[in-house]
């Protein structure tokens, strides 16, 4: 790939470029509101990271800035139950794209009730069960398998974020209601709920973001620790997912665009994994309709073109 033999190219510069560049251009997208509490950020910040499993950090803007990482937990929350109960996994929940909003509710019906992939919120709330019923102190596991990664024990959970999406989580509730009327969903719904709202308000930086995901570039292994997260063939397929629906609607154009796995939250979010490389977090909370961050896509664009860092 293009970026080894770039010899001399400076990257951090060109990260302040990058995020100099999306701060200068017109306003476009909306800052998700219908979990109120996500809509008191300061829209317009814009930070920029890479991670690479050389164990190198570069970073832009307001990339020590805390966010709510809301989906981009969907990762995090897929490894721990892979690695929790193997390829059982796959039966209650497949690997397809949905071709329909993050949160819609339509094809659980038509397909008894297990969800398409693990990244819409159908297919994070099945994930939420597997933790919740896998561990005695499902919030605690989860927490603390962040800041292991994050090499960090300052990482918390925003509490307004998290009353905020209780109680506004009306559309969550009755997918996990549905879920388990077929049967999928095994646990108690508040609890499974109480997961998923838990890990989608953990508040991060993208220099953590992007550092606590290099194992995903790096065949499931923690560069800079050493440390197996997952299999390597698990790393290969978090990423095969994450570029078929880590975008949502968005991911064959993202494909088509970029060409990396990546995943987006509500928050404003992006990671971008580049095997054999390393990791690329974004974040600026304005959204484009397809719930994904307008600069933050913009920017990781401009990234991937300048490196050449497709994996296609
Ligand atoms: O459940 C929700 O709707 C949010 N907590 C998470 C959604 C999200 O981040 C979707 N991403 N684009």
């Amino acid at each position: 790939m293009d970026w080894t033999v770039k010899q001399g190219f400076e990257i951090e510069p060109f990260l302040q470029q990058l995020v100099g560049e999306a701060r200068a251009l017109p306003v476009s997208g909306k800052v998700a509101d219908y979990i109120p509490a996500l809509a008191q950020v300061n829209p317009d910040k814009v930070g920029l990271a890479l991670a690479t499993v050389e164990g190198k950090l570069y970073s832009a803007g307001d990339s020590t800035t805390e966010f709510s990482i809301q989906s981009l937990s969907k990762i995090l929350g897929l490894v721990m139950a892979m690695n929790r109960i193997g390829d059982s996994l796959w039966q209650r929940v497949h690997m397809e794209p949905s071709g329909l909003p993050f949160n819609s509710i339509v094809q659980l019906e038509y397909e008894h009730g297990i969800p398409r992939n693990p990244f819409i919120n159908a297919g994070a709330i099945l994930i939420a069960d597997v933790l919740a019923s896998h561990y005695s102190a499902s919030r605690q596991a989860f927490i603390s398998f962040i800041r292991k990664l994050a090499g960090s024990d300052q990482i918390f959970v925003d509490e307004d974020v998290l009353q905020s999406e209780k109680q506004h989580g009306s559309r969550n509730a009755a997918m996990a209601y549905l879920m388990k009327s077929f049967g999928n969903v095994e646990g108690d719904v508040d609890r499974v709920l109480d997961h998923y709202f838990y890990q989608c308000s953990v508040n991060m930086t993208c220099e953590q973001l992007a550092s606590s995901l290099t194992f995903l570039a790096n065949r499931g292994l923690q560069p800079v620790t050493q440390r197996v997260i997952c299999s390597r063939r698990d790393a290969h397929r978090v990423n095969a997912i994450l570029s078929t629906s880590g975008m949502y609607d968005q991911s064959g154009e993202f494909a088509f665009t970029v060409g990396l796995p990546a995943k987006s939250g509500v928050g404003g979010g992006i990671v971008a994994i580049v095997p054999g490389y390393g990791v690329i977090c974004a974040w600026s909370p304005r959204l484009n309709h397809f719930g994904n961050s307008c600069l933050g896509m913009h920017m990781i664009t401009g990234l991937a073109e300048q490196l050449g860092l497709s994996v296609y």
